[in-house]
Parts: structure tokens; C-alpha cells; sequence
């Protein structure tokens, strides 16, 4: 027994058993079947499991229908639990709370499908979403499920630029958008941000909430507001069964090119993992359990475990509109207080920014109903893991740090409450039914506990990617060539320790993960290079100590800017412009903490950039060995922290 054994309470009515690792390892695919059999109701059965002839191009639940809309709100209606509450909708500033039961859901999505459909949506169209946490995001999402048009949503954080090409790339027929949102107590413009986008792209339509009553522009011919289309519309729609693969969603993740990647989901295999993970690794009892997933619907863990895992399990859960310091900084326990919250999945950002502000805040509330805590999208230190077990899981309940990614679809690694020993700091071990492994440089299983390898995962699973959008190349140079053509890289380095845990220790590409989100320096480097003072840029990942890691940013000058920068304040006026840049051009999430104006970026004599020295510069270390550079002198002055640009 470890400090972090399960109790036997917990372990007896954990949804999750052991069991389930011996029948996942005596036959991989018939214990997928069971699950998409218990997990999913299937309008017609698969003829057979998994067809993985036209690798990495995989079909899962072969000739299997369903309709993922039908799974996450329809049946559990029929199935008598329609007075359930769905949604307990926390809204940002209190004006409009609301619960939503699964009968009601069941009738907004209905309203929703036959809106998306009178506007012309139809199979196989797609649909931008570019909404914040209200539910009608959640209407719209499960309404394009309903209908087959795959829904592509959009971060509401993210620029008009970002929401361009996305639109573009998937060639999005409507615009679904709200007036504005609440940020911080404010109303701000979103609206805005898609006239701007949808100039020029392919989108007939842009459907409108109202949500902060704010004024907007408005496009004749082409706006409509959603309670004239939707609000009206029929509450009624008969779900029409789809294929096992059809397509679900796209979702754009940043990769190591500057061109964002339109990550492919489809049906059947995809609802079956997210439901499966969600009962057995957040240990979810539908009937009794308050879950909170704090994610924002507009990245994966949002579309995973806020909409299709607990939707499809029939879960009551909290969907917060708002931040976690407003109105102010205990929000949060506010809300597992009053909402008897059992289960809380968060972000180590989100805990590290917590035990900043002291625990003396959550202590002002009662928390003693959660019993199941989890984390993700970083690795989280393991002074934080305990900082939240102590603070907000009262010294007792269980931590699943869950390993995954938009394009594994739904976790991978990550202890179960009822069965593992916790090692503070680690995902532990792929969950039953996965297959993941740390291999060195030559593919082969590392065996030394010191070494450091990859992590890939060695057999095909239910909820992977599909492909990415339009570039099937893409797909296969990106994640199977590197071990390939059965092997698929993740992009993380990886450990083991003594106890065979796996030990995720970040990006080994030149992706960044900045507050758990994903950001590439291809990217950000294009965007700076856009600026018409900029000459050459180069971005790298720091370590910080709240947000896991933070961009930097280098920049050469183009000679006239430069001079002027000189004159003038030192750059402090054109570094802010250039960080505001960023901002515009991707989304203030991308804004770099500090830009650097050097007159000389490190590069080998090939030309490539070294970032990994200028990574020892922004994170305060000695320069590593410099001697493929192709002037080595070029560290010594960037060291020597040349703010202003040499001028010869
Ligand atoms: C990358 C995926 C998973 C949904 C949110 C992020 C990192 C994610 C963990 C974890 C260590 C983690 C990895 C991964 N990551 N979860 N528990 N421990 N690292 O999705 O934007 O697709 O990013 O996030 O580096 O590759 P994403």
C-alpha cells in the first residue's frame, strides 16, 4: 500500500475495476466491442470491430449506425430520467442561471436541428462555432451531431484572423456566434471578430444569439438571430441514424507548421471511448454525481468530457460561463458548495494560480462533496497534485492526472480511482484498452528508469483521429513516420520510473503548451514576421511557474525600424505593438510575455534556428554548447541582454 491507495469505500463502488485490464490485455478488440455495446445504443449493430487494412486510416465498429445526438440526450429521456438536470448553467454574472434537464435538452436540441436545417445545413455540410460556455453552444453542438454536418467550433478567445482560416479551411457553410461575452463582469464584442472573418469565405449564414444585448452590425441577406430561426422552430426532430464514421467534428490544434491542423473525429468509436473513460477514470454514478469540467467548450476537453462523455452516460454537470476570479477568487468552491460539485476535472494552471492566492480561500467553503479529482492538459508538478489533494480533496480523495490529446480524442494514461496506487506527478499507465509505450531514438522499449525516450502508442484506438483535414500526408508524416507505419508518435518525451509509471516530460516538437493549451512557434513566429517592422523572429516555450510554460519571443528588426526603436523609448512602445500584433493576428492567448529585440538570431550554418539556446536564455540558464552555430558570438550578445538593437 502506497500513501495513495484507494480506500476500500472508494474501490468497492468504483465504476472502474481491475478486471477491467485483464480483459482488455486477453483480447483488444473484443473488449472494445463490449464497451461500444454497453456504452453506446446502436441504431443497427457493427458487423465487426475494427478495420485497420488502410492504416493509419482506421474504421472502428464497422457498419455499425447511430446517432451521437440520439445517445446524449434521447435516450436517457426515454429511459424515464428526463426530469434529471443536464446543465446546472452558472452564468458569468449570476443574471440568468439556469438548470436544464435532460427533457429540455432533448427539446432545444430538437429546436436547434430543425433551425441548423431551415437555414440549408445539411449532412455532411460543416458548421463553425464560434460561441463561448452558454448552452446554447451545447444546443448547437449536439444539434449538428443530430443532423450529420460536422460541427467545427472555434475558441471564443481566438482572433478574427485564427476564426478565417478556419472557417476557410473547412469551408464552413453557417457561422453559428452570440452578440458578445461576459468577460470579467463586461460585456465584450464576439460578434465583431466573425464580420470581420467571414468576409471573402464561403459561409452563407451567420446565426446569432443573444447573450449580452450589446449592439451590433448587421448583415441583411446574411445574419439571423437565433430566436427568430431557432427559438420558433419545432421542438420535435427524429434523429436519423449515421454511419460508425461518419464525421463528427473537426477541431484545429496548432502543430509545428504555422498553419493550424483541422483534426478529424467521426461517430461510433469516438462517443464510445469518451463515455467509457468518462464513467471508469472520473468515476461517474449518472444518478447521483455533480460533475465539473472546467475546460472551455472550445478545445477538445470541452467537446470530450463537458458534451459527448457525460451527455452520453446521462450526467448531471456544471457549465460555467465565467472565470475562475470572477467576481471573485473563491467562484469555484462557491460553486461545489452550492451545487454539492462531486467531481472536478481541472487544469494544473488552474491549481497553481489557486495555491498562489492561499488556501485560505477554499477553506472558506465546505467542500466535502467532492470525491473524485482530476487534472490535464500539462503536466502537473507534484507540489500542486498534493496543494490540491490536501486543499480542495480534504487530504482524501482520489487524483486521476489524465494524458491525452485533441487527436487521441479522449484519455489514454491516467490512473483509475478504484485500482491504482498514486504516484503524485505521473499519468501512471494507459488505461484498459490502450496501448502506450516509451520508446528510444531506434523504437525500441526503454528498460534503464533514467533514460528518456517518446511516448507511442502501439495499437490503434476507438476515439484516434481520423486524419487531418483535406491532408492525409499531413496525417501520416506527422504522427506515423516516426515509428510508424503501426505506431503512433505523440510529439511528448517520456519516462519510466522504478514502479514502471510513465512520466510525461513535454513537447519534443516545437510546440509550446502555455496554461494547457496547445500553441505552435511556427505560428507566432509567422505572425511576428507579418509585422511590417519585423524582419525574422523566433519563438520558444520558457517555464513559468503559474502557466507550465510562457512564450518568448526574439525578434531582428528591419533596419529602419530599428533605428527608430533605438530613438525612442528602447523598444518599450514597438514591443508592446508587437505583442498586441500577436494578440490580433491569433488570440491574446498567443501574446508573447516578453519579445527580445536582438540584431542577431542563433543559427547553424545550414540556417536553422536553434531555439533550444534561446530557450536557455528566456528560462535564466547557462547557454548549452554552441559550437554548430555558425557564429558563435551571436549568444554572448543576445546574453548580454541587448534590448536595443546594435546599430552597425
Ligand atoms: C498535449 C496535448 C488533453 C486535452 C487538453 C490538451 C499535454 C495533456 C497532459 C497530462 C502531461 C499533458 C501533452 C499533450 N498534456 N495532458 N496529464 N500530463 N502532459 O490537448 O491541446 O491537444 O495538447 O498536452 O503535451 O501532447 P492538446
Amino acid at each position: 500500500m502506497s500513501d495513495y491507495s484507494p480506500s476500500p469505500e472508494f474501490a468497492k463502488q468504483a465504476v472502474g475495476k481491475a478486471e477491467l485490464y485483464d480483459e482488455a490485455a486477453a483480447d483488444h478488440e473484443a473488449f472494445w466491442a463490449a464497451r461500444a455495446r454497453e456504452y453506446v445504443t446502436w441504431s443497427k449493430d457493427f458487423d465487426s470491430t475494427l478495420d485497420w487494412s488502410d492504416a493509419p486510416f482506421a474504421k472502428w465498429f464497422v457498419g455499425g449506425e447511430l446517432n451521437v445526438a440520439y445517445n446524449c440526450v434521447d435516450r436517457h429521456v426515454e429511459a424515464g430520467n428526463g426530469d434529471r438536470v443536464a446543465i446546472h448553467f452558472v452564468s458569468a454574472n449570476g443574471d440568468d442561471d439556469r438548470d436544464i434537464t435532460y427533457a429540455e435538452m432533448q427539446r432545444e436540441v430538437a429546436k436547434a436541428a430543425n433551425g441548423l436545417a431551415s437555414l440549408g445545413v445539411q449532412k455532411g455540410d460543416r458548421v463553425a462555432i464560434y460561441m463561448q460556455m452558454i448552452p446554447e453552444t451545447i444546443f448547437a453542438m449536439l444539434a449538428c451531431a443530430r443532423l450529420g454536418a460536422p460541427h467545427s467550433l472555434v475558441f471564443a478567445g481566438f482572433s478574427a484572423d485564427a476564426l478565417r482560416t478556419r472557417i476557410n479551411d473547412a469551408e464552413a457553410k453557417v457561422v453559428l456566434t452570440s452578440d458578445g461575452q461576459f468577460r470579467k463582469g463586461k460585456a465584450m464584442p464576439l460578434k465583431k471578430a466573425v464580420d470581420e472573418a467571414v468576409e471573402g469565405t464561403a459561409a452563407e449564414t451567420v446565426l446569432v444569439v443573444k447573450r449580452t444585448g450589446s449592439e451590433v452590425d448587421w448583415h441583411e441577406g446574411r445574419d439571423q438571430w437565433w430566436h427568430d430561426v431557432v427559438t420558433p422552430a419545432a421542438d420535435t426532430h427524429e434523429a436519423q441514424p449515421m454511419d460508425s464514421e461518419h464525421p463528427l467534428f473537426l477541431l484545429y490544434t496548432s502543430g509545428t507548421t504555422g498553419k493550424p491542423k483541422g483534426i478529424l473525429h467521426t461517430s461510433g468509436g469516438y462517443l464510445t471511448q469518451c463515455a467509457y473513460t468518462n464513467a471508469v477514470v472520473h468515476d461517474v454514478h449518472p444518478e447521483s454525481d455533480v460533475y465539473w469540467c472546467t475546460a472551455d467548450i472550445g478545445w477538445v476537453t470541452g467537446h470530450s468530457y463537458i458534451v459527448y462523455g457525460p451527455m452520453a452516460l446521462g450526467a448531471s454537470q456544471i457549465v460555467f460561463e465565467g472565470t475562475p476570479d470572477s467576481p471573485h477568487q473563491g467562484i469555484f468552491w462557491e460553486i461545489v458548495e452550492k451545487y454539492k460539485v462531486s467531481i472536478l476535472y481541472t487544469a494544473p494552471t488552474a491549481i497553481r494560480t489557486f495555491m498562489k492566492w492561499g488556501p485560505e480561500i477554499p477553506a472558506k467553503y465546505d467542500l466535502s462533496s467532492l470525491r473524485v479529482l482530476g487534472s490535464v492538459g500539462e503536466p502537473i508538478n507534484p507540489e500542486a497534485w498534493r496543494w490540491y489533494r490536501d486543499h480542495i480533496g480534504g487530504g482524501t480523495t482520489p487524483i486521476v492526472d489524465t494524458w491525452w490529446q485533441t487527436e487521441t480524442g479522449a484519455i489514454m494514461n491516467s490512473p483509475l480511482p478504484g485500482v491504482t496506487d498514486l504516484e503524485p506527478g505521473s499519468s501512471q499507465a494507459p488505461i484498459p484498452g490502450i496501448h502506450a509505450e516509451v520508446l528510444d531514438d531506434d523504437g525500441n522499449r526503454l528498460t534503464d528508469p533514467d533514460a528518456v525516450g517518446y511516448l507511442v502508442l502501439t495499437k490503434p484506438w476507438p476515439a484516434m483521429l481520423r486524419g487531418v483535414w483535406k491532408d492525409p500526408q499531413r496525417y501520416k508524416d506527422t504522427y506515423w513516420s516516426r515509428f510508424g507505419p503501426d505506431n503512433y508518435f505523440a510529439g511528448d518525451g517520456a519516462k519510466y520510473d522504478e514502479k514502471g509509471n510513465i512520466w510525461i516530460l513535454g513537447r519534443v516538437d516545437d510546440v509550446m503548451n502555455v496554461s494547457g493549451h496547445r500553441l505552435s512557434t511556427a505560428e507566432i513566429e509567422s505572425a511576428l514576421v507579418h509585422h511590417s517592422k519585423v524582419a525574422e523572429a523566433a519563438v520558444v516555450g520558457a517555464t513559468d511557474e503559474t502557466t507550465g510554460q510562457a512564450v518568448e519571443a526574439f525578434v531582428i528588426l528591419r533596419e529602419d525600424a530599428a533605428s527608430e526603436a533605438d530613438q525612442a523609448d528602447e523598444g518599450g512602445a514597438l514591443i508592446k505593438e508587437l505583442r498586441d500584433h500577436v494578440a490580433k493576428e491569433i488570440g491574446p492567448i498567443a501574446k508573447p510575455r516578453s519579445i527580445m529585440i536582438v540584431s542577431e538570431l542563433p543559427k547553424t550554418r545550414s540556417g536553422k534556428i536553434m531555439r533550444r539556446l534561446l530557450k536557455d536564455v528566456a528560462e535564466n540558464r547557462e547557454v548549452g554548447d554552441v559550437t554548430t552555430l555558425a557564429d558563435s558570438s551571436v549568444m554572448d550578445m543576445i546574453q548580454k541582454g541587448m534590448t536595443a538593437p546594435a546599430n552597425d
